[in-house]
């Protein structure tokens, strides 16, 4: 069986580690000294869900000291960054765990990982009506791990009965007014939260959750409020790993926190959570294995945060204009030229990836340089990933200016129903965002036609066969004798008037009206729209002229009227008519070398 190089790698990772014999089993906890010190499990869950383990991944242990990152989310979002920030501090105490100091003067612990901290966290989180602290802290985990937790009862009770340092704390809290209640409901909490079970596994999800901005990649459901990840994932950084923060920042890069029930949990954001388990602690209290792990992993798979390789792909992924790529409006021949010949004033920038401020500058950056070239820009968000509140903000004021240009420039956008609320949220006006690319496309080319040629533009909705592009050649006498003998057809709106596959033989010569083309993907489903026709044009040449099952569906978008020409006809021109049966094929022979030359322009455009 194949297995992936990255699951090779952590196989190799875990032979490499699982020898150590340093560090100790927790037993300040009586509970916690059963953990065998042989257990030992690698896993990594990606920001979309995919998951690489070794060892003892499924063993359930409980959480500890990790719960303090989650709760301390937890309580930002009951009471928001001030309250919280004014009870507790956010400075690496550069202390054991479980020291009894807070901060000279404020009584504020120093932050949320230590336990002065971690204990004032739990008594910010909010009792409601139905559900009390604990309840609420457990469902809190419970969504980010993507699975239902429970509380090792066995664990908690014997925390609780030798938790007498946590109690001092308490008290500490509740002197300075930290605490504002009487602690032992709020001391309870915290002792049933760090006994929250948890596997290994566990953690890389709730680690994938705060790397995928809050929204837990297993159920997509949002378990952590985006506005919070960061506040959560800083203090990770600086105090997640105690006294040994400063070091792990250094060596590993990855912002972290471990319980003495033997987990790390390491956030590579926008990337990845990992979670590590093996119950030998070290003298800060932090597993032995763990920290060998994932100082080897990072320096190995080369994640370090200030690592700059880890720059995001460019956000411009290319640009091109009207005068190669048009709508899929096929427009009447002077209209055409028009395009091709001031196509330039209508520019396309295509964007992928994440949208945040260092992504959206250097777009920014080719946004100034062309648009003096132009009249439109269309930013097509098909590949936009994600956008932040300051780049959309920066985009849109950059539109304001360009609308006040003098000649003004319309920039809209396309595909971006991603972020549409966001975007309306920062003042772009609903009618600059469009639901595709083509929509896009086809409004700003009706707008610079009838800026470039006036309402004259807009071609008859109603035409004669002597107005047909392809029988633009014949003779009147010519388009007499064919008025006389084209059978009419009227189709209504929606109606199918060609299926893909079938086989047909007649070209139709659209009066008034007009149809979509649309492709068949190769699963057989209808696929996207490949040309707009309208009065003046004509489609079905292709299997007209090779004889073979039509290449397409044809749609009419609105009610239609068309002329037909079958093979019986055109076959008995060769008798009756043979210079009319030359001028229909010149004709035809231009029509699809023109159609030929129409896709290589595209193909030019979209190779780049
Ligand atoms: O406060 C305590 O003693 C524990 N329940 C949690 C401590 C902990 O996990 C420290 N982390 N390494």
């Amino acid at each position: 069986m194949l297995v992936s190089p990255i699951s090779a790698f952590l196989n190799r990772l875990h032979e490499r580690h699982k020898s150590v014999t340093d560090g100790h089993v927790a037993d300040y906890i009586p509970e916690l000294s059963k953990a065998s010190p042989d257990w030992f499990g690698i896993c990594i869950a990606t920001r979309d869900g995919h998951v690489y383990e070794v060892g003892d991944t499924r063993e359930p242990f409980t959480i500890q000291s990790i719960s303090k990152a989650f709760a301390y989310g937890l309580a930002l979002e009951d009471r928001g960054e001030e309250h919280v920030l004014s009870r507790i501090s956010v400075e690496p105490s550069g202390e054991a765990f479980n020291a009894i100091s807070l901060k000279p003067g404020s009584g504020a612990p120093f932050n949320p990982m230590i336990n002065a901290g971690a204990i004032a966290t739990c008594g910010q989180v909010k009792r409601t009506a139905g559900e009390s602290r604990i309840q609420r802290i457990l469902r809190y985990l419970s969504s980010c791990a993507g699975r239902t937790l429970d509380i090792d009862e066995a664990v908690y009770r014997s925390e609780s009965e030798t938790g007498h340092r946590n109690r001092a704390i308490g008290w500490m809290l509740r002197n300075f007014n930290i605490i504002d209640e009487d602690p032992h409901d709020i001391l309870e909490t915290y002792f049933q939260q760090c006994s929250i079970r948890v596997t290994c596994r566990d953690l890389a999800f709730m680690g994938a959750t705060l790397a995928n901005q809050g929204i837990n990649p297993l159920t997509r459901e949002p378990a952590i409020h985006r506005d919070y990840v960061d506040n959560i994932l800083s203090v990770m950084a600086t105090c997640g790993m105690y006294d040994y923060s400063g070091e792990w920042i250094y060596r590993v890069g990855l912002p972290a926190k471990s319980g003495v029930g033997g987990g790390i949990i390491a956030v590579l954001p926008g990337q990845l959570g990992i979670g590590v388990f093996s119950p030998p602690l070290d003298a800060q209290g932090n597993p032995v294995r763990g920290i060998r792990t994932c100082v080897d992993l990072a320096r190995e798979f080369n994640l370090h945060l200030f690592n700059p390789s880890a720059a995001p792909p460019p956000a411009l992924r290319r640009d091109y204009d009207v005068s190669f790529v048009t709508s899929k409006r096929r427009r009447p021949l002077p209209a055409a030229r028009t395009l091709r010949n001031y196509g330039a004033r209508i520019r396309v920038l295509e964007l992928q990836g994440e949208l945040n401020f260092s992504t959206v500058e250097p777009v920014l950056r080719e946004l100034v340089r062309q648009a003096p070239y132009a009249r439109h820009v269309i930013l097509d968000c098909r590949r936009v990933t994600g956008a932040d509140r300051i780049s959309l903000q920066l985009l849109n004021t950059f539109a304001t200016q360009l609308a006040a240009a003098n000649p003004p420039v319309r920039l809209v956008y396309c595909n971006a129903a991603l972020f549409q609320r966001e975007l309306i949220a920062v003042g772009a006006a609903e009618n600059s965002i469009f639901a595709d690319t083509d929509a896009a496309l086809e409004s700003s080319e009706d707008l610079l036609l009838a800026e470039l040629c006036g309402p004259a533009w807009r071609p008859p909705e109603t035409v004669g066969l002597a107005q047909c592009q392809l029988l633009r050649d014949c003779t009147p006498d010519d388009v007499e004798w064919l008025e006389q003998r084209l059978p009419a057809r009227r189709f209504e709106a929606g109606q199918s008037i060609v299926l893909a596959g079938e086989k047909a033989s007649e070209i139709f010569f659209i009066g008034s009206g007009a149809v979509e083309v649309r492709l068949r993907l190769s699963d057989g489903q209808v696929g996207s729209r490949v040309d707009v026709f309208a009065a003046g044009m004509s489609f079905g040449e292709m299997a007209f002229l090779d004889n073979s099952p039509r290449s397409a569906d044809v749609i009419a978008l609105e009610a239609c009227e068309c002329r037909i020409i079958d093979h019986a006809l055109f076959a008995a021109l060769e008798k009756d008519r043979p210079q009319l049966k030359i001028t229909l094929l010149t004709a035809l022979a231009r029509l699809v070398s023109a159609n030929l030359r129409h896709t290589n322009r595209e193909l030019a455009a979209m190779r780049t």
